[in-house]
């Protein structure tokens, strides 16, 4: 897509996803966004794990017993974590690499989807970050922030109605009651 406001309308949260492998280089492409994604004071405290194998996608959605779903139906997940030793707003450090992320599938034409993780708990009460880190044998003290799913599209979503955006958030100049 050439226009990056169109590809924004059109962006939507996509779980559901055909066979078919996501292609070497546009997995490239996607990481490369998160690497180019902008943090505080350039610190880069995020880390990144890839996973494909099917196995392990379908037990990182167990990770939560609801929202998770699309994980095990994804071609790939990227897991997304940050050492808040490096930074102090690695929640946002991390985040930001993560949207670069759903930006840049779109624009490849990908579907994806952001999985919450930090502050959430699996079903026996093991927090969310915790069996997602055991899982991949990550390390207690590197947080997980979400899971990205990705793949090729098998569902159609419209793009966002923009005569229905919620203008009266905006407050121009000064706070504005509504
Ligand atoms: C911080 C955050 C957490 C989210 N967590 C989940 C989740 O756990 N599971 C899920 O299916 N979607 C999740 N989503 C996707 C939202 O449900 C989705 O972005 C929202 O409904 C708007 O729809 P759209 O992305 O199609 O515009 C999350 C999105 C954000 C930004």
């Amino acid at each position: 897509m050439d226009n990056l406001h169109q590809l924004l309308v059109n962006r939507r949260s996509i779980r559901r996803y055909t066979n078919e492998a996501i292609d070497p280089e546009s997995v490239k492409l996607i990481l490369e966004a998160a690497l180019l994604a902008p943090t505080s004071k350039s610190s880069r405290p995020w880390q990144f794990v890839v996973v494909e194998d099917k196995d392990m996608l379908q037990r990182l959605s167990e990770c939560k017993p609801a929202g998770a779903g699309p994980i095990a139906k994804a071609s790939l997940a990227i897991v997304v974590a940050a050492d808040p030793t490096l930074s102090d707003p690695w929640v946002e450090d991390a985040s930001i690499a993560a949207a670069f992320m759903q930006l840049q599938a779109e624009d490849l034409g990908l579907g994806s989807c952001w999985i919450q993780v930090r502050g959430r708990f699996a079903s026996d009460g093991t927090p969310s970050e915790e069996w997602v880190q055991q899982l991949l044998g990550m390390p207690e003290d590197l947080p997980v922030v979400c899971i990205i799913t990705l793949g090729h599209k098998d569902e159609e979503r419209k793009p966002v109605d923009t005569s229905k955006l919620l203008w009266e958030k905006v407050h121009i100049g000064t706070w504005k009651e509504v």
